[in-house]
């Protein structure tokens, strides 16, 4: 005979799953999500951010592109725009400049923001973490310290107590891309290059993940949590040579197919040509409430033994639509690729971020008019995607690339600041308008 207290548990945990899959019906969005995205350092800056003391940018247009300030403006020209939804993110180190200090007036300044996007009928999608720490954390807590888990988590406990009216969250944008960058190549902060605290620094951010996905639905059944992955395809170099086939899968399954798999099992399985994967257990089992994708290019991979793990990579244009102005392969229908892979998860999912760096507006035209027709066709194949948002609204900061990589809708004029109208933005806003994509 079971005893009481143990019945009680099977019904307390029978009833959680009821509740949780009657939330999951009430958590389907009513409209296709149309938007643009940005991030808050990428348009603002920040003294107290790691990245400002990383690329001398920063010395001599510590403010980029003002926004900080400027934010009603571009508020205006979101709405200008016609889009129903916005991604944008919070700007830690603002926040928190100095360990242990909470600047109050900066969360009211991204409330202030959010509450704005509500009153005009724009959805707010909330990035918690966008490449940038407080210089404090990345020097004391980096994130192969264990001890990150405990600081990140304290801010973001403190972070949602405060942000009323969000039901989209973005916990990390491109986890891969920050550790393969932060801890593999050391090209960006911390600028670390060693594999072993690379994986380490991996499962904190996913253990963080998972702390935060739960704390968010403790506020707000309703929430829609996910990350923001950056997925490619990538090529073999030369078709007909199996080692460069080998580098195309591994890359794929490494960089593109893991952290779903991770999300499918609590697995992360990451492999290297030639070496036994490496095992992660981490706590993010069905931690998804929509998938986010950031999508921009095709990769050529090629096997080369004077290389690091053997990989060499290039862009090549083939299929004839051109290179971006960072030399980026234009390959629409990737996106249908990663959307099918994407689509195992069986969560609905966001293209979080596709757009192309160029001073080319009719370029800029073609590229989004090939994705979304892309998009379209994936969406006639069944898979169930429920929102698109172009990166990015205005012109403002590329990683290790300044200011010249013209992402925007507007164009703008670092010097004074001002946003420009370009044909880019009307071609988006007619397009959004006259495509009609299911709202679930
Ligand atoms: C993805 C990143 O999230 C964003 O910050 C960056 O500007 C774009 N890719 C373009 O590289």
């Amino acid at each position: 005979m079971k005893a009481n207290s143990e019945r009680e548990q099977e019904f307390s945990s029978e009833f959680q799953e009821l509740v949780s899959k009657q939330e999951n019906i009430n958590k389907k969005p009513k409209k296709f999500l149309w938007g643009v995205a940005t991030s808050a350092f990428q348009l603002e800056g920040s003294p107290y951010a790691d990245w400002s003391t990383w690329d001398s940018v920063f010395n001599i247009n510590p403010q980029i592109t003002n926004h900080y300030q400027l934010y009603k403006e571009d508020i205006k020209l979101i709405k200008n725009l016609g889009v129903n939804a916005y991604r944008f993110s919070i700007e830690w180190s603002r926040i928190q400049p100095s360990e242990g200090y909470w600047i109050k007036n900066v969360v009211e300044h991204y409330q202030r923001i959010i509450d704005l996007l509500n009153e005009n009928d724009i959805t707010p999608m909330v990035t918690i973490h966008h490449f940038t720490h407080p210089i404090w954390f990345i020097n004391k807590y980096p994130w192969h310290k264990r001890k990150s888990i405990e600081k990140f988590v304290e801010y973001i406990e403190r972070l949602i107590e405060n942000i009323k009216g969000v039901d989209y969250w973005i916990t990390f944008n491109e986890p891969y891309l920050l550790i393969l960058g932060g801890y593999v190549e050391g090209c960006i902060p911390p600028g670390i290059r060693d594999f072993n605290l690379a994986v380490k620094a991996l499962k904190n951010i996913l253990n963080c993940h998972s702390k935060i996905y739960d704390l968010i639905h403790l506020v707000n059944p309703h929430a829609m949590v996910s990350i923001a992955h950056n997925m490619a395809v990538f090529n073999p170099w030369t078709k007909v040579n199996p080692l460069d086939r080998l580098i195309a899968k591994v890359a794929t399954d490494f960089y593109n197919h893991s952290i779903i798999n991770g999300f499918l099992t609590g697995r992360v399985s990451l492999s290297l040509p030639f070496q036994k994967s490496i095992e992660i257990d981490v706590p993010i089992k069905g931690k998804l409430d929509f998938f986010g994708i950031n999508y921009y290019t095709r990769v050529h991979m090629r096997f080369n033994p004077l290389k690091k793990f053997f990989v060499e990579f290039r862009h090549r244009d083939i299929d004839g639509h051109g290179l971006t102005d960072m030399g980026w392969e234009i390959y629409p229908k990737g996106l249908i690729k990663v959307l099918k892979y994407a689509s195992t998860l069986n969560v609905p999912l966001i293209i979080t971020e596709n757009g192309i760096a160029t001073k080319d507006d009719h370029k800029k035209i073609k590229f989004i008019k090939a994705h979304i027709d892309a998009l379209e066709e994936a969406i006639k194949l069944g898979i169930d995607v429920r929102g698109y948002f172009y990166w990015s609204l205005i012109d403002n900061y590329e990683w290790l690339h300044g200011l010249d990589a013209r992402f925007g809708l507007y164009r703008v004029d670092f010097k004074t600041y001002r946003r420009i109208y370009t044909k880019a933005a009307s071609f988006y806003s007619y397009i959004i308008r006259s495509r009609k994509f299911p709202a679930q």
